[in-house]
């Protein structure tokens, strides 16, 4: 089973089901479930119960949902079909509230039918086919690229801690944060991995240390309190972690402790990265205060992953998933078009240059 796992692509658009293929990933890493979804109540479930997760690969879900949507509409003039494809849209932004690829992923695939006013719903639908699948197949270069220049960061034998899961089973292939540690691996260079096992959803646990094991690499499990005495200990030379949303003076949301991570990072003089395609940086967002952050069920602390309820009934419970890293925190953001450094509204600007330019993306 071990390698398997990543030869299967975490989402992707099965197209003799028409459904939504995605790995269960409440299942890891005990069951390898294959789960093809074709109701919008699904997708949704799916979503919201991380079953698939991770900014990006929640984008092309999203992306992959809505156009089953517009599958279903039987509707003959283009108002109709638009009314009732803003509808399936709206449903499925309300998903969840903090990763900004679920919105751009969306917006991305209204574009579509914006930009083909008058369309009959049969051509409207072949167009919506297509960019879910650009978006998918965009997500595995785009992961690739920010790879390649996260490596360039890496030294063979370097340790390196990560917090939550940024690998593939946050995207679709290679990962944001663990994409590097792939690539060079594929390359036969060694790293060792710390994985936060990030409470309250052992992400890093379940899912990073699963995959990173799966990759042959040199994998240690730690408890989210530990990563102080492990940077202390010199066995970190740098963090890399992914991002949720990332605001435009270079504040990002991130899985819950990541925020910590940074600052105990900063204290023992250890660069702390943030892995994020150009889809998860918000230019529209000043900073990060304006980032809304998702607070989920009390269960997932008092009750989830324990035989029978450890915490004490009656008591309050603040479960919010996700905190932002202030921007003097991070070192520097790696993209798919490059590594920005402080100042971020410069580099931001620099990198969407690149992005809009006829030269394009690194391939
Ligand atoms: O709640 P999750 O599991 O969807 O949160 C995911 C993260 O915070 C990841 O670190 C982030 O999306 C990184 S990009 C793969």
């Amino acid at each position: 089973m071990t390698e398997d796992i990543l030869s299967i692509d975490t989402v992707a658009l099965d197209e003799g089901k028409n459904a939504l293929k995605i790995i269960d990933q409440t299942k890891l890493p005990g069951k390898v479930e294959i789960l093809y979804l074709t109701r919008q109540e699904d997708i949704y479930d799916a979503i919201y119960h991380l079953k698939v997760r991770g900014a990006p690969a929640i984008g092309v879900a999203a992306a992959i949902g809505v156009y089953l949507a517009a599958l279903e509409i039987d509707e003959v003039s283009y108002d109709a079909f638009y009314s009732r494809f803003k509808k399936a849209k709206d449903y499925l932004a309300g998903a969840r509230p903090t990763a900004v690829n679920l919105f751009w992923a969306l917006d991305r695939m209204e574009k579509v039918v914006l930009d083909h006013s008058g369309e009959s719903p049969e051509k409207l639908k072949k167009l919506l086919h297509d960019e879910a699948v650009k978006i998918r197949d965009e997500d595995i270069q785009v992961c690739k690229s920010i790879g390649e220049y996260g490596l360039e960061l890496l030294n063979d034998g370097d340790g390196i801690l990560t917090h939550c899961n940024a690998g593939q089973l946050g995207t679709t292939r290679y990962g944001t944060a663990l994409a590097a540690i792939h690539l060079g691996r594929q390359r036969g260079m060694n790293f060792k991995v710390f994985c936060d096992e990030t409470r309250p959803l052992l992400q890093g646990a379940r899912l990073t240390a699963f995959e990173m094991v799966c990759a042959g690499v040199d994998t240690t499990l730690i408890c989210d309190n530990m990563a102080g005495m492990v940077m202390k200990n010199g066995w970190v030379k740098a963090c890399f972690v992914g991002s949720d949303r990332v605001a435009a003076n270079g504040d990002a949301a991130n899985k819950i402790g990541t925020s910590g991570l940074a600052i105990l990072a900063k204290h023992y003089n250890i660069p702390f990265y943030v892995c994020a395609p150009t889809s998860t940086i918000d230019m529209s967002i000043k900073h990060g205060d304006e980032i809304v952050i998702e607070e989920r069920m009390p269960e997932e602390v008092t009750e989830m992953w324990y035989n029978e309820r450890m915490a004490t009934a009656g008591v309050k419970v603040y479960n919010p998933a996700f905190d932002i890293t202030n921007h003097e925190l991070v070192t520097a953001f790696i993209t798919e078009y490059g590594i920005a450094r402080p100042l971020y509204s410069e580099s931001f600007r620099k990198i969407f240059e690149k992005k809009t330019s006829p030269a394009g993306a690194r391939p």
